[in-house]
């Protein structure tokens, strides 16, 4: 399975990668798998009996403010103190090497992707980042980027005063995030995103794309269903799933059942290997050049 990943990896002359919160695992940040993957991630939120669904709710910037900024305050410190693993270096080698076009399409709000070097203009954040802020009634379609120092108390997981505000209201401000039950966030960003995407697709359609897959999970599927629906529709298309609990694909897309980066590096491995072998056809014997 990882010698065919690595042949539609050096075939393809155009990469999408896909990647939901299991892309970050390999460089510490944890995911929200199930409620007691939430939980082992924030004991604080175990003790109150308080689900990631109940924690990603817009409400809280309006009832209980320093409630919604101490989950997304820490959230927004971690992402920033974290440093994007390997697996995304060899991406972007892959990527380099071929001179090939992309795309990154994620879930995740962490900014990791833009961190590791890839173009901004070349990544949809299908959900927003936590690197962008909005009003939280909105009083203006106004997004800004997020460079607000946010002080949390780990024990209660509550931010300390003074709290991200809006400009124009002086209301809390909260993340420009889609969460649960959210009539607020405004999609503006992202949809410029969007248009940018479906114009590479439709550019790319008839190209030979290999669409890599990372730690996308099946509880919120948005992006597994993109990879797949790049994978049945365009013909030259072949997904490379990597995820060592729901690693299942039909064929002829490729499942490979491991963490991303120790996947990454496998595919690497043998792609290094095929460029330093020696050609298997043997030398033509010395000749004298013939006289002209
Ligand atoms: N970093 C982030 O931005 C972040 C983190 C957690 C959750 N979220 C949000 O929560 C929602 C959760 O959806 P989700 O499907 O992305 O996450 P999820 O937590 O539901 O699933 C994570 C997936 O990653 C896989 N995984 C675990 N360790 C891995 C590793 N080392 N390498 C590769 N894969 C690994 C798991 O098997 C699982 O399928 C998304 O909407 C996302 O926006 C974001
Ligand atoms: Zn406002």
């Amino acid at each position: 399975m990882f010698k065919q990943a690595a042949s539609i990896i050096r075939e393809a002359d155009t990469f999408v990668i896909t990647a939901g919160a299991g892309m970050g695992v390999d460089s510490g940040l944890p995911d929200f798998r199930g409620d007691e993957g939430f939980w082992n991630a924030y004991p604080a939120y175990s003790r109150l009996g308080i689900s990631f669904v109940e924690c990603a709710n817009p409400q809280h910037f309006v009832a209980d403010p320093s409630f919604g900024w101490g989950f997304y305050g820490h959230r927004t410190n971690l992402y920033r103190d974290t440093i994007p693993h390997d697996g995304f270096h060899i991406i972007r080698r892959w990527i380099e090497r071929s001179s090939a076009d992309y795309f990154v399409v994620t879930s995740n709000v962490d900014g990791q992707f833009q961190k590791a070097g890839y173009d901004d203009d070349r990544i949809l954040e299908v959900h927003g980042s936590i690197h962008w802020l909005q009003c939280q009634k909105p009083c203006s379609d106004a997004i800004w980027t997020n460079d607000e120092v946010i002080r949390i108390d780990e024990r209660t997981m509550r931010a300390r005063e003074p709290l991200p505000r809006c400009s124009g209201c002086g209301l809390v401000s909260r993340p420009n995030i889609l969460m649960f039950g959210d009539w607020s966030w405004l999609p503006d960003r992202t949809h410029v995103q969007e248009s940018a995407f479906e114009r590479f697709l439709s550019e790319h359609a008839e190209h030979s794309i290999a669409v890599i897959e990372l730690g996308a999970g099946c509880a919120i599927p948005t992006i597994r269903a993109t990879s797949e629906r790049i994978g049945w529709d365009l013909e030259h298309a072949t997904v490379i799933r990597i995820n060592p609990r729901e690693p299942e694909i039909k064929a002829p897309h490729i499942s490979l059942s491991c963490a991303a980066l120790e996947g990454l590096r496998k595919i690497d491995e043998m792609l290094q290997e095929s460029i330093t072998k020696p050609c298997p056809v043997p030398p033509l014997p010395c000749q004298a050049a013939p006289a002209q």
